[in-house]
């Protein structure tokens, strides 16, 4: 994967760079769908999307004194889709899901990433457009915030290739809520990856409704798509 790099030396080296450009294919014409009759994602009309891709990981929690699961966080590998037609999205979604709930306990993401081309050719030379992970609120200082980070994987070299999210709307899965984690729409509190994200087709992710107080924390395996729209590196 030689390519991407050296486009981005180029880009960044010449004298009026031409949008950022990385591998992948443009999703700036790709329509996100958001459930009618709500008012919580609220897809934006003056920036379009930027990257589009499959998020595969797991949501972690924390039994409560209560018995029940709190949500402590979240880690997962973000895998480009913007070539793909995305009428195909949803099922790229649960294939990508359905392997992982399947995959042994040992196989990491970034394997699993390396194994998708079954499912689609895209994935034959699978785009890793970043990571998705938690980090401390950086504008209160406590509590965790979510953060999408191209700086190690799609956009190396752009210190400022990551967001960090501040949630805005939130509604349960219109399918199977029981099991599948809600859809969010959050703004971009800081960097310049993006200035919203959303969350959208979800699968898996939600803890057992109840817990032992005093038992450990727990992993639940999931995938959804994330739209990053805005900011200033275009896809
Ligand atoms: C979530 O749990 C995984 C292990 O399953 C761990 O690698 C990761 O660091 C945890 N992340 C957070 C934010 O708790």
């Amino acid at each position: 994967m030689f390519a991407p790099v050296l486009s981005l030396l180029f880009a960044a080296s010449a004298l009026a760079a031409p949008a950022l450009k990385i591998a992948g294919c443009s999703v700036a014409h790709k329509q996100l769908t958001v459930p009618t009759g709500q008012t919580q994602l609220v897809v934006p009309s003056t920036t379009t999307p930027s990257f589009v891709g499959i998020g595969v990981g797991v949501q972690n929690y924390t039994c409560s004194a209560a018995g029940t699961f709190t949500n402590v966080g979240a880690v997962a590998e973000l895998v480009d889709i913007s070539c793909a037609d995305s009428s195909k999205y949803a099922s790229l979604t649960q294939s990508v899901f359905d392997l992982w709930q399947r995959a042994p306990e040992s196989l990491t993401t970034q394997k699993l990433i390396q194994d998708l081309s079954p499912i689609d050719p895209i994935f034959k030379q699978p785009i890793i457009l970043g990571q998705h992970f938690f980090v401390t609120n950086p504008i209160t200082g406590s509590g965790i915030s979510p953060k999408w980070d191209f700086t190690s994987a799609s956009l190396q070299g752009h210190s400022d290739a990551f967001v960090v999210g501040a949630k805005v709307g939130d509604i349960v899965a219109p399918s199977n809520s029981g099991t599948n984690i809600d859809w969010l729409m959050l703004n971009a509190a800081q960097g310049n990856l993006a200035s919203n994200v959303f969350r959208v087709e979800t699968r898996g992710g939600q803890p057992p409704a109840s817990c032992t107080p005093g038992s450990p924390d727990i992993s639940v395996k999931y995938a959804s798509q994330y739209w990053l729209f805005g900011g200033s590196f275009s896809h």
